[in-house]
């Protein structure tokens, strides 16, 4: 029988959230692949930039039947600095960040649906010509979902934080 969508909606970090991010942050399977976040200063340090409508990286956290399951960022990729995406030459191009925040959900297709809802919702602004995201080239569970909701690689690259896989995702003609 057809499953109904799942619901899943964002809404803009902020500042009362950085607690719970900091604890998300070191949860173990979340810190494997985004690194060690340090003290809850140094996220409120890395993080609060997110939640300015002037930051170019926007963070958000996801929201199933409206549960909060994980955390989302986007930016703009052109101009990123810090040796970020030298490249990149289109101001249209964006890149998500994202994690699942509870380990037991992770693998049974939410991360899919929380990425092809966020691509949905990120395409509607027409100046968006596609999206980009990195994982680490042996983040094979990552790699898997972002190649069914149609990310497609572009190749290994260096990134300021190491090796990745770039892939991208067009917007549909
Ligand atoms: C990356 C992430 C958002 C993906 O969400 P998810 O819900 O786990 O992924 P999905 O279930 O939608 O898709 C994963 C696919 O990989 C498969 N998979 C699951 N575990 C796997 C593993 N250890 N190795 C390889 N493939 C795996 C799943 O079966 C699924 O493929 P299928 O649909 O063909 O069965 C989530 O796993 C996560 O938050 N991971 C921890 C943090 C992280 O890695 N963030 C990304 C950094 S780039």
């Amino acid at each position: 029988m057809p499953q109904p969508p799942i619901a899943i909606s964002f809404r803009p970090l902020v500042v009362s959230d950085l607690a719970t991010l900091h604890e998300w942050l070191h949860r173990p399977h979340v810190s494997e692949w985004w690194g060690d976040p340090g003290t809850p200063e140094q996220v409120e340090q890395d993080y609060l930039p997110l939640t300015k409508k002037e930051s170019t990286t926007r963070g958000y956290i996801a929201l199933l039947e409206n549960e909060p399951i994980g955390f989302i960022q986007s930016y703009v990729v052109m101009g990123s600095g810090d040796g970020w995406w030298k490249q990149e030459t289109d101001p249209g191009a964006r890149g998500i960040d994202q994690f699942l925040a509870n380990a037991e959900q992770l693998g049974q297709g939410l991360g899919k649906a929380m990425i092809q809802a966020f691509m949905d919702w990120l395409f509607q602004d027409s100046t968006i010509t596609k999206i980009q995201t990195d994982p680490a080239p042996e983040n094979d569970r990552a790699i898997r979902c972002y190649r069914q909701v149609g990310f497609v690689e572009i190749g290994a690259v260096i990134t300021p934080d190491g090796p990745a896989l770039l892939m991208v995702k067009e917007r549909s003609r």
